[in-house]
């Protein structure tokens, strides 16, 4: 998978540089490669932002910085899909996730400021699949901790990333016998902690009761933290 991320703030992402997502760059599972913004503007300050037309505070990424990086790197992607982190875009779930797993790459547009001039969305719209996506409810300064966390989202899911296949398919989200549960508590040594025991059941050995306690507790933390599911 090709995954080309487009910033102010190139620095912002080395954490792809890390565990998981590192591990998967090292194995060549992933191709990743973190782009400068202002390398694709060419005044004597390599400007990429302005003033809202219309006025109102904050200032407007540039669309022609925009335009010449997705340019140069549009042509390497097939079929491709270019993610805008917005607080103003669909949000992001497990399902997403998958769905983007299946691709053969991405392209992450992090805007700064009150966002990119919508004209950028417009013209790409034709050669790309354009999708201004959110993180969640609420601001962040910029798109790149959004993209962060999209992309480890989907490095996780793809084969071979994760050592044991089974553990994806027991996330909370992940499709199949336990759709939108949350996963339920975990334990390991010792048996005993600070007057804590682990539950008597997860030590029975008896694999029939274990799966039904988890299933208990995964509704009984369900209704607790997410009752709208
Ligand atoms: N940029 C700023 N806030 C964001 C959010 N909530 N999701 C995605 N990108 C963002």
């Amino acid at each position: 998978m090709r995954l080309d991320i487009i910033s102010i703030f190139p620095d912002y992402l080395a954490p792809l540089e890390l565990s998981l997502v590192g591990r998967a760059r090292a194995r060549q599972l992933i191709d990743v490669r973190v782009h400068d913004l202002r390398d694709y503007a060419h005044d004597r300050h390599r400007t990429v932002d302005d003033v809202p037309y219309g006025g109102g505070p904050g200032m407007v990424m540039r669309p022609e910085p925009w335009g010449e990086a997705l340019d140069s790197i549009l042509p390497d992607h097939q079929a491709p899909l270019v993610i805008i982190p917005t607080p103003s875009g669909r949000p992001f779930t497990q399902h997403l996730a998958q769905q983007w797993s299946l691709r053969p790459g991405m392209v992450f547009a992090c805007g700064r400021y009150e966002g990119i001039d919508a004209r950028v969305a417009q013209e790409y719209a034709g050669r790309a699949e354009v999708l201004p996506v959110s993180l969640g409810d609420y601001v962040l300064a910029g798109g790149e901790v959004a993209a962060l966390a999209m992309i480890e989202a989907v490095v996780r899911l793809l084969p071979g990333v994760l050592g044991n296949d089974e553990s994806v398919q027991d996330d909370s989200f992940a499709p199949g016998a336990m759709e939108s549960l949350l996963e339920g508590p975990v334990y390991t040594r010792p048996p005993e902690w600070r007057g804590h025991a682990v539950p008597d059941v997860l030590l029975s050995g008896d694999h029939g009761r274990i799966a039904t306690w988890r299933r208990d507790q995964a509704i009984e933390r369900t209704r607790v933290m997410r009752p709208e599911l």
